[in-house]
């Protein structure tokens, strides 16, 4: 039996319709693509497709996820959320509200996780988790999306590129022995699934008034596409708020990035 087997997870689920299908693989290309697959042929709202290890782990803005074998969580949940295309943008920061929620809880720190617009979770001031939302649409009729999520949780060695900016749950502190995946990937579930729904029921503004003490980079500076100024918030739709000279600006898409003060 692997470690991330289905079997391994069904007893620690708490959630109504995430992970109550399952697909646990040992090694895959990523699992964006093999969730869209499964949705594409009728899985369930709530199907997860989950790796061991990826060899083509995607990232946002077309990066790479690094995904090395045995360590961390590699995992993408099919939705099939009852809002259309241009409402759907917000929910991924529902996704990292509830990922934040969920790493707190299993380091057992209150406040030591921040959401960085839009996709990014920061643990300690440095990235442990990232979200890659992708969506078919007919028209703008959201047929199903496919959340994937990548958690650091006990890689303690990073490559050098990535040192200086990424964390683990476990690299909080050394003495920790490894986290049981199986019981953090059913507490993300847990909470990313509440997150969403109350989003698809309530709109963005709720999370986003959740989101507010959690937003990383707040009164600095930093650039957006093409937008530079000082990072004021996000508004109630979802959109970044920046400071700019020519006032504050709402910002739709782009890589936040800080700049020097
Ligand atoms: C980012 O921060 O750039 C988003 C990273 C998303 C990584 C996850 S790992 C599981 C799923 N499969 C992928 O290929 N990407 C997402």
């Amino acid at each position: 039996m692997h470690e991330l087997d289905a079997s391994r997870v069904e007893p620690y689920l708490q959630t109504q319709r995430y992970g109550r299908s399952l697909r646990a693989l040992d090694v895959t290309g990523s699992t964006n693509d093999d969730a869209r697959a499964d949705a594409a042929s009728g899985a369930a709202s709530g199907h997860v497709v989950l790796a061991d290890m990826q060899s083509s782990g995607r990232g946002s803005n077309g990066r790479a996820w690094s995904s090395p074998r045995g360590q961390d969580l590699f995992f993408s949940i099919v939705d099939r959320p009852a809002v259309s295309l241009p409402q759907l943008p917000p929910l991924t920061l529902a996704v990292g509200l509830g990922v934040a929620e969920a790493v707190e809880s299993v380091v057992g720190t209150p406040g030591a996780c921040q959401v960085k617009w839009p996709n990014d979770v920061w643990l300690n001031g440095k990235k442990c988790a990232g979200i890659l939302v992708e969506t078919s649409a007919l028209g703008s009729t959201v047929e199903s999306v496919v959340i994937g999520i990548g958690l650091n949780v006990n890689r303690l060695e990073f490559d050098e590129e990535l040192r200086d900016i990424a964390t683990s749950l476990r690299a909080t502190s050394s003495e920790r022995p490894p986290f049981d995946r199986p019981l953090v990937l059913a507490k993300v579930l847990f909470a990313v699934e509440h997150q969403v729904d109350r989003f698809v029921a309530e709109g963005p503004a709720s999370i986003v008034q959740a989101l507010e003490p959690r937003l990383a980079m707040i009164g600095e500076r930093a650039v957006c596409g093409e937008i530079e100024g000082v990072v004021t918030g996000v508004s109630s739709s979802g959109a970044l708020l920046m400071r700019t000279e020519r006032g504050v600006v709402e910002v739709h898409a782009g890589r936040l990035m800080p700049l020097p003060a």
